[in-house]
């Protein structure tokens, strides 16, 4: 997790915009997966991202983390006008995407995913470093029990996982590594009630250090146990981006499916 001065530095940052769209849009082919969405992500805001199947939310969340390239309007990070982003610098822009079809190394175990990229050394000169397997396990560990999953054997290589633990493993990473934004598309769709919990509660205390979050859920009951806002896609448009306080569910269930207008937008 970051160092308490890393924490500080982000919670002064609170409420300043970590990424802003501008108008995006993005086709693939014929279709118009996001007509001009302009919308911005905030330090430690969480934004559920609601909508319809096929309505834009993967498309716009790989957009920001540099997995597509927008073909139309402008991409902000912070201050920066970004032409070309790819994954490795939004990583290094400090966001951190755990994707609907998430990614792990199966080749590797479940500790080694966990602590992917941020692995504790015991011994480093240069390019040269011995990772230290034993505090792997412990960080990695502790990151786990945070989100409520329990795995005994973190020398298990990640193939032979469920679906709910490679999913668990993917988000412990994600929000162990993401200093400004963390990103989770769909995270709790194969987590059991317990983990899902959890992992709502890890998503409010990583807010709470300043960093934003990025919430896609078909799920409204998390949506509203969460988001500090909401904003709905629609067939590529933003439909309704509002504090989620003052959004009614009926209201929004109307908005994301085109019965009625948004709110001033
Ligand atoms: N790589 C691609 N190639 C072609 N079309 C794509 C591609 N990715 C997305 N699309 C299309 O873009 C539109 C938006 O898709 P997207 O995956 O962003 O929707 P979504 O809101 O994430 O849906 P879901 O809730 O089902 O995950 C859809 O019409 C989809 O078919
Ligand atoms: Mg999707």
């Amino acid at each position: 997790m970051q160092s308490i001065s890393a924490s500080a530095e982000a919670n002064s940052a609170k409420g300043i915009p970590i990424v802003r769209c501008e108008g995006i849009s993005k086709f693939f082919g014929g279709v118009k997966a996001l007509d001009s969405v302009s919308v911005s992500f905030k330090a430690g805001e969480i934004t559920a991202l609601v909508g319809d199947n096929g309505a834009g939310k993967s498309t716009l969340v790989k957009i920001i983390s540099g997995l597509h390239k927008h073909d139309e309007g402008k991409l902000w990070l912070g201050d920066t006008l970004v032409d070309h982003l790819t994954p490795r610098k939004a990583r290094v822009a400090g966001i951190e995407t755990v994707h609907q079809n998430l990614l792990l190394c199966d080749n590797l175990d479940i500790a080694a995913n966990v602590v992917l990229g941020e692995e504790p050394t015991r011994f480093r000169f240069g390019p040269l470093k011995i990772i230290d397997h034993h505090a792997s396990r412990e960080k990695a560990r502790a990151q786990l029990d945070r989100l409520g999953t329990s795995l005994p054997d973190l020398s298990r290589p990640v193939e032979r996982l469920s679906g709910g633990q490679r999913q668990a493993i993917a988000i412990a990473r994600a929000i162990m590594k993401a200093h400004r934004l963390v990103i989770l598309d769909e995270p709790t769709a194969a987590l059991g009630l317990r983990q899902t919990e959890a992992t709502l509660e890890v998503i409010r205390r990583v807010a709470q250090t300043g960093v934003g979050v990025i919430l896609i859920s078909h799920n409204l009951d998390n949506v509203f146990a969460v988001a500090d806002r909401i904003v709905a896609l629609r067939q590529g448009r933003i439909a309704w981006d509002v504090t989620a306080a003052e959004t009614k569910r009926e209201t929004l269930v109307a908005a994301m499916t085109g019965l009625l207008a948004a709110p001033a937008l």
